[in-house]
């Protein structure tokens, strides 16, 4: 056989090469947007870490050369500060890691069968010194008596805490934070966390789930308010983990309802 009767092994297609090179270029600007959204978070992450280590710093550098001897109030008081500093820090630390875990894929659920109803009123109740501290009326009812749902507890708890302390957190002084189950359709169980506080602005909302999304004009922003601005977007990668949701829905200068709901699988 002569070498013009063979069929060549590879037939370059023009058109294939052409889809090749386009997806090449989309995965490309996927890598280079997804880089340049770490090297952001890194960059937020370090300002947020820069902040409180400047505080411990500067408390520590003044209890050194306090000149009370034995230790004296001030010492007393700036170790106190640099040592609540320090907690703050570790929480701060704990979230930064779990978001790294989860945005990694490296969180595994530990899922078991749950009463919702008792273990959202458990959590509510353990609440409730906190809200009487602030003078607020903390609430819970449920449209059912018991709801078997399936989920992590330690990481529900997560979730509910973070948005039910939120309410408490925003919440001026003789407000009502209202926590209810409900089931929709037989088929998700919603549980619902509604405050009278400030509320988010319609145009704020989006910047409520995204890392460090602290809203500027917020109560947030008071000084005797702490919170880096992660717990919410914890909280909705945690249900999207679940197959469930987080939501808000808020009105300014009204207050604010934040909703998980979760799939009932049986
Ligand atoms: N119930 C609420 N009422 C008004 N604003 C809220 C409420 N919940 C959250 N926000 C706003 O959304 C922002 C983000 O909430 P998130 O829970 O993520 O952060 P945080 O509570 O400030 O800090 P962290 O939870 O990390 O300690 C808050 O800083 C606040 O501005
Ligand atoms: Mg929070």
């Amino acid at each position: 056989m002569s070498s013009s009767q063979t069929t060549p092994k590879h037939v370059v297609d023009m058109e294939d090469l052409r889809k090749v090179a386009q997806s090449v270029y989309a995965r490309n600007a996927e890598l280079v947007k997804l880089d340049k959204m770490k090297d952001e978070f890194v960059a937020l992450a370090s300002h947020e870490l820069r902040t409180p280590l400047t505080i411990v710093k500067n408390y520590l550098w003044l209890a050194l050369h306090e000149k009370d001897e034995p230790l004296g109030s001030n010492t007393t008081k700036y170790i106190d500060i640099a040592a609540e500093t320090v907690d703050r820090l570790m929480f701060l630390v704990e979230d930064i890691l779990t978001i790294s875990r989860i945005e990694n894929g490296r969180v595994t659920l530990a899922k078991e069968d749950v009463d919702m109803v008792p273990f959202v009123r458990g959590l509510v109740e353990s609440y409730q010194v906190k809200a009487q501290e602030k003078q607020i009326r903390l609430s819970f009812e449920s449209s059912v008596d018991s709801q078997l749902v399936t989920f992590d507890k330690n990481r529900f708890t997560q979730v509910v805490i973070n948005i039910l302390g939120n309410a408490l957190k925003f919440t001026p002084v003789g407000g009502a934070v209202r926590v209810s189950v409900d089931i929709e359709d037989g088929a998700i169980c919603m549980v619902r966390v509604s405050d009278t506080g400030p509320g988010v602005a319609s145009d704020k909302q989006a910047s409520l789930f995204t890392k460090f999304g602290k809203i500027d004009d917020s109560y947030a922003n008071l000084p005797n308010v702490n919170g880096t601005g992660l717990g919410l977007y914890i909280s909705k990668e945690i249900m999207h983990l679940h197959e469930g949701t987080l939501t808000a829905e808020s009105v300014w200068g009204k207050g604010s309802t934040f909703i998980a709901s979760l799939p009932i699988t049986k």
